[in-house]
């Protein structure tokens, strides 16, 4: 099919909305169709936890506005972005609602859609790259490896502990888990695993800042993620990944990006290190960096 601008023009009244997935990280990562729309836009409502270069992609007459919340901070709260997006429509603008990854992946691109719906505001949805296709392969991570995996689990961290998971089951799995919102959650969930009898030599990755400037990726065992020694090491966001695929890494040759950098931990072996009463990063583990 032809990717001519005018597949993609949007139009002008009662006012259009799209839900635009940003990609994992890197600006360049955007698809065309993303892209396109972005330029058409009038006014841009986007995740505050964007790179900042992505401004330099937004028409220079748009109405920019940051919303949401950057590590779990504060921000804007959920329904004045709904209104946000319904008032800009209404006033008959090309509205792009921009978001990190995929809108309908742990974005509460759902919501909004629905909330559009609702109101009868026309509206699109523009895939993008999620950060699990994301960090995965700026990692060199597959998420399914034959003989290793063939399956992705697909979770939230806070919602892990939360809810009713099914420990037994998830401990027995050969599917890679994509942990999203998982690093604060990391070591009781890796405990919890331990406990219901998977391998403490499976492998776990954390990825941080993926496809960024500064990404990272940290290597580890379910192991030493249980004693507490995976720890982030960027401020940025990061993604936990576990199983035998894992295992199965290579190491692309990547573009020169300053603070690019990668860990293992070495796992000591038996006994488990015993964690510390109170939770924290003993910031243990030996660790060589190796790029
Ligand atoms: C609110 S969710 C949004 C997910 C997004 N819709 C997607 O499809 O990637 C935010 C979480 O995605 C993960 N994430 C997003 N961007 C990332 C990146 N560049 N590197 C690592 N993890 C990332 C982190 O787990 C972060 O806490």
């Amino acid at each position: 099919m032809p990717l001519s601008s005018e597949s993609v023009r949007l139009p002008r009244s009662p006012g259009f909305v799209s839900l635009v997935g940003a990609g994992p990280g890197s600006p360049d990562l955007l698809t065309l169709r993303g892209l396109r729309t972005l330029q058409q836009a009038e006014v841009i409502l986007y995740d505050s936890l964007l790179e900042p270069s992505f401004a330099e992609l937004f028409p220079k007459d748009a109405q920019a506005i940051p919303v949401g919340k950057r590590c779990g901070g504060l921000g804007t709260p959920q329904d004045h972005i709904h209104h946000l997006l319904l008032k800009h429509a209404r006033r008959g603008r090309r509205v792009v609602r921009l978001k990190g990854g995929d809108p309908l992946l742990f974005g509460r691109g759902g919501e909004e859609a629905q909330r559009l719906e609702a109101a009868g505001i026309p509206f699109e949805l523009v895939p993008g790259v999620s950060a699990l296709q994301g960090a995965a392969s700026a990692s060199g991570i597959p998420l399914t490896h034959r003989g290793a995996s063939r399956e992705v689990r697909i979770l939230e961290g806070h919602h892990l502990l939360e809810s009713d998971t099914d420990w037994p089951e998830l401990a027995r799995t050969r599917a890679t888990l994509a942990i999203f919102m998982g690093t604060r959650t990391l070591r009781q969930v890796a405990q919890r695993l331990l406990l219901h009898g998977a391998s403490p030599d499976l492998p776990v990755a954390l990825v941080e800042k993926a496809t960024c400037e500064g990404q990272t990726t940290t290597i580890s065992s379910l192991r030493l993620a249980a004693a507490g020694h995976l720890c982030p090491r960027t401020e940025g966001p990061g993604l936990v990944y576990m199983g035998a695929a894992i295992g199965q890494r290579v190491h692309p040759t990547l573009p020169e990006r300053p603070l690019l950098s990668e860990a293992i931990l070495h796992d000591p072996g038996p006994p488990l290190p015993q964690p510390a009463a109170q939770a924290g990063p003993p910031g243990g583990g030996r660790r060589r960096r190796a790029g």
